[in-house]
């Protein structure tokens, strides 16, 4: 495997991210070039820096995503033809995405989701998760098929304090309102 490059992360108006992305076969999930694109994600992610990139991002328009919340808790996650399978409950919070740099809005999500894909190997992974990794999952999932977190956000505005800048980052959530406990920052 080469040394990861930085990938150009596609701005809000480029019409990648407004197509479906293709699923992803066998074939294509074992060739270097894809297992390269991952690393390169992961990389462009970190530099970014975000927690979580879906590949239309970056002009592939392939049902692929990559997560990190980068806390002690949690681990990398890549997702390949991700589903949410299971879903549970309502919250809105305070989300962001690099592909609409600098600007924040208040989207309700599922408070719970079991997502379904393939790892890197091409095994079946299931994971269930709330919270910020819950949220990022949806975020990603939804680059996927061609939805940006604006077209579902109220009072979309230009991130002011620091813990909104941070939620300008890829799924980040400065605050909750609305629940009681917090998430963390996450940039
Ligand atoms: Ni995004």
């Amino acid at each position: 495997m080469g040394k990861p490059f930085l990938l150009p992360i596609l701005t809000d108006g480029h019409p990648t991210l407004r197509k479906a992305a293709k699923k992803v076969d066998e074939a294509e999930l074992r060739q270097p070039a894809f297992q390269q694109l991952i690393d390169d994600m992961f990389h462009t992610m970190y530099e970014a820096p975000g927690i979580g990139l879906a590949a239309p991002q970056v002009d592939v328009s392939r049902r692929l995503i990559v997560v990190d919340l980068q806390d002690d808790e949690s681990r990398p996650y890549v997702f390949i033809n991700p589903k949410i399978v299971e879903s549970e409950g309502e919250v809105r919070s305070v989300e962001g995405c690099l592909s609409v740099p600098g600007m924040v809005g208040d989207v309700v999500r599922f408070a719970k989701v079991t997502v379904s894909g393939l790892d890197r190997n091409g095994k079946r992974q299931r994971v269930t998760a709330t919270g910020l990794l819950g949220r990022c999952l949806q975020h990603e999932v939804d680059h996927l098929d061609g939805v940006l977190y604006i077209d579902k956000a109220t009072n979309l505005r230009a991130a002011e304090s620091e813990a909104e800048q941070a939620a300008a980052n890829e799924g980040g959530v400065a605050y909750d309102p609305h629940v009681d406990g917090a998430h963390s920052v996450a940039s």
